[in-house]
């Protein structure tokens, strides 16, 4: 089975099919999620959080990221995967290049994202030269975010990431992850672009959606943001599942016979033991 390309996600926009994303870190997860036909897998820098326990995105480089994208690659079949380029892996264009590179050539990734920052254009059409399709992301850039509040809420700064959204379309970006900005801010910029706009918080016109899959699973629990709905809440099922455990191996009723291997007395009376 092929993997979707760029021109896939790109034709969506067209059709008006929303692109369904999400993110994964390890295998088992990448292959459900790859399973369920998802359009896009993310190997999110989001990593940090909902993986590592980490208290910052920034404290995730290349050497993590580059583990957990190998792991997600040997699941993914069908959808796009994308690895999230870590703070400070492409702060000039030599630098995002040769770490893009790396996405792709060891970790089987077909593609890079890069959060807004000064030098982001620039950044993305050096990648892009070097023939590596590039999804760009504005709106709340959690690589430099102060503080993880709704953006462009005045017209200042709504135009501001209006520019920055059609400046990395024209630096060549494929498509664009809105993060956290009022809904019909995400409705102009979606209207104004010719690529696809994905929505974490940024309401129901983009071209497509994209969730922390932990957070719709209910499997970080250490903070939730308004935008994200709770498909599922697995901290409960995972817990309930390991008390049960551990109460049966406590009384013993754990392996019970359905659960364990024997061996007859005829062999075992041979031993002379
Ligand atoms: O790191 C991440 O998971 C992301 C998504 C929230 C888009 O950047």
């Amino acid at each position: 089975m092929a993997r979707k390309n760029v021109k896939d996600i790109l034709k969506k926009k067209k059709s008006g099919a929303k692109i369904v994303m999400l993110t994964a870190y390890d295998y088992p997860f990448a292959d459900l999620i790859d399973q369920c036909g998802v359009d896009v897998i993310l190997v999110g820098d989001s990593l940090a959080h909902v993986v590592l326990g980490l208290p910052s995105t920034r404290l995730v480089g290349m050497t993590e990221m580059l583990h957990h994208a190998k792991a997600v690659n040997r699941a993914v079949k069908q959808a796009l995967l994308v690895g999230d380029m870590p703070y400070r892996s492409y702060s000039n264009a030599k630098i995002a290049v040769k770490n893009a590179k790396r996405f792709i050539k060891e970790a089987g990734c077909n593609a890079v994202k890069v959060e807004w920052f000064a030098n982001c254009p620039s950044v993305t059409r050096a990648i892009v030269k070097a023939g590596i399709p590039v999804m760009g992301h504005v709106g709340l850039t959690p690589q430099t975010a102060k503080k993880f509040k709704l953006q462009g809420k005045d017209a200042k700064a709504a135009a501001q990431i209006i520019r920055q959204a059609e400046s990395l379309q024209k630096s060549g970006c494929f498509s664009i992850v809105l993060e956290c900005i009022p809904d019909k801010l995400a409705a102009i910029i979606t209207k104004k672009l010719k690529i696809p706009t994905i929505g974490i918080g940024a309401g129901r016109f983009c071209d497509g959606q994209v969730l922390v899959t932990h957070d719709l699973l209910g499997l970080f629990t250490r903070f939730y943001p308004k935008f994200v709905k709770k498909y599922a809440n697995l901290e409960k099922v995972i817990k309930e599942s390991i008390s049960k455990f551990q109460k049966e191996v406590q009384k013993g009723s754990f392996p019970d016979r359905a659960h364990s291997y024997t061996i007859s007395d005829e062999e075992l009376g041979k031993m002379n033991l």
